[in-house]
């Protein structure tokens, strides 16, 4: 049964089929309004969430099928202690495929080795964010027309931002791609990305403290909020929260076409003064993501049927 829990479970050519799917959907609405009639997507959402829960619901809607779930774990009996092997093969007797964000590194991965119906990882704690990889792919598709030779600024929490993780990965894969890792020390990349992703693959990096310095040499800035639901310390969080704020000024030595991304939500870390700059692309990545969510959906929904 095919899933997707890391954005490398799709080839190169899977991801321009994606985009050419969404891209149809944007252009074409009515031709998918029914095309998952009778289908039931169950969203298994254990940690909280906007975008990806809602977006996921919305595009099983305008595809036509149906939404069953639950936002939180202490609305479903994992407060009572069940395990998610158990509740993956409780779900699949009700419904057609699941989204499920945990935040457990590694438990919609558990979850796919006991559905019998495709599952999609909607984030699984400081690990992985795929289906936002998706969105911030067809964001940066539909911004600079394809992913090659991009020098890419990621700012902020980039040790506990699953959603850099995934982009890092996905974008790895293209030419002449750069990337600047703009952070405090503690909040520096993984090495294991560094080693496996990053080395592994020659991709260039620079790792730097000054967001000043990265900026004009930057086509995409991926800013990210400080994670504090996954420190031990508040003390800690405290001290480095505001350790990047986006403001007008700093943008004076940035590119005319630079693109300004950020999975929301964001505390602090724009200003909503930038909101209004032509080449904020947060809100865009949002919609984005939906018709990623409903490419996927289609993609997942028919390779069960084989
Ligand atoms: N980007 C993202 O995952 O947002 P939510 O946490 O609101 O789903």
């Amino acid at each position: 049964m095919r899933s997707l829990i890391d954005i490398l479970d799709l080839s190169v050519k899977e991801i321009e089929e994606l985009i050419a799917v969404a891209c149809d959907i944007i252009e074409n609405p009515a031709k998918y309004a029914e095309t998952c009639r009778g289908k039931k997507l169950a969203t298994l959402f254990f940690e909280p969430s906007t975008r990806t829960r809602l977006s996921f619901e919305a595009a099983m809607y305008e595809l036509g099928g149906n939404v069953i779930g639950f936002s939180e774990a202490t609305s479903s009996s994992a407060a009572k202690g069940e395990s998610v092997a158990d509740t993956a093969k409780t779900i699949s007797c009700y419904a057609d495929i699941i989204a499920m964000r945990h935040p457990k590194e590694g438990a919609p991965l558990v979850a796919s080795q006991n559905a019998t119906i495709p599952v999609i990882n909607a984030g699984d704690g400081g690990h992985n964010h795929p289906t936002q990889t998706l969105a911030d792919l067809l964001t940066i598709y539909r911004e600079k027309g394809g992913f090659d030779n991009l020098t890419v600024g990621f700012c902020g929490d980039l040790k506990f931002g699953r959603t850099v993780h995934s982009l890092i990965s996905a974008l790895s894969r293209y030419s002449n791609v750069k990337f600047v890792l703009i952070s405090p020390e503690e909040l520096k990349l993984p090495s294991y990305i560094k080693k496996d992703v990053l080395k592994k693959n020659g991709i260039p990096y620079e790792q730097t403290t000054s967001l000043e310095e990265a900026m004009p040499k930057l086509d995409i800035l991926y800013m990210t909020r400080v994670q504090r639901e996954r420190f031990f310390n508040e003390e800690d969080y405290l001290r480095l929260k505001d350790s990047y704020v986006l403001e007008p000024n700093k943008l004076k030595n940035a590119k005319e076409d630079l693109c300004i991304m950020h999975p929301l939500p964001r505390v602090n870390e724009i200003s909503v003064s930038i909101d209004s700059d032509k080449r904020a692309c947060y809100f865009k990545q949002v919609l984005n993501g939906k018709y990623m969510r409903m490419a996927l959906i289609l993609k997942l929904l028919k390779e069960a049927q084989k």
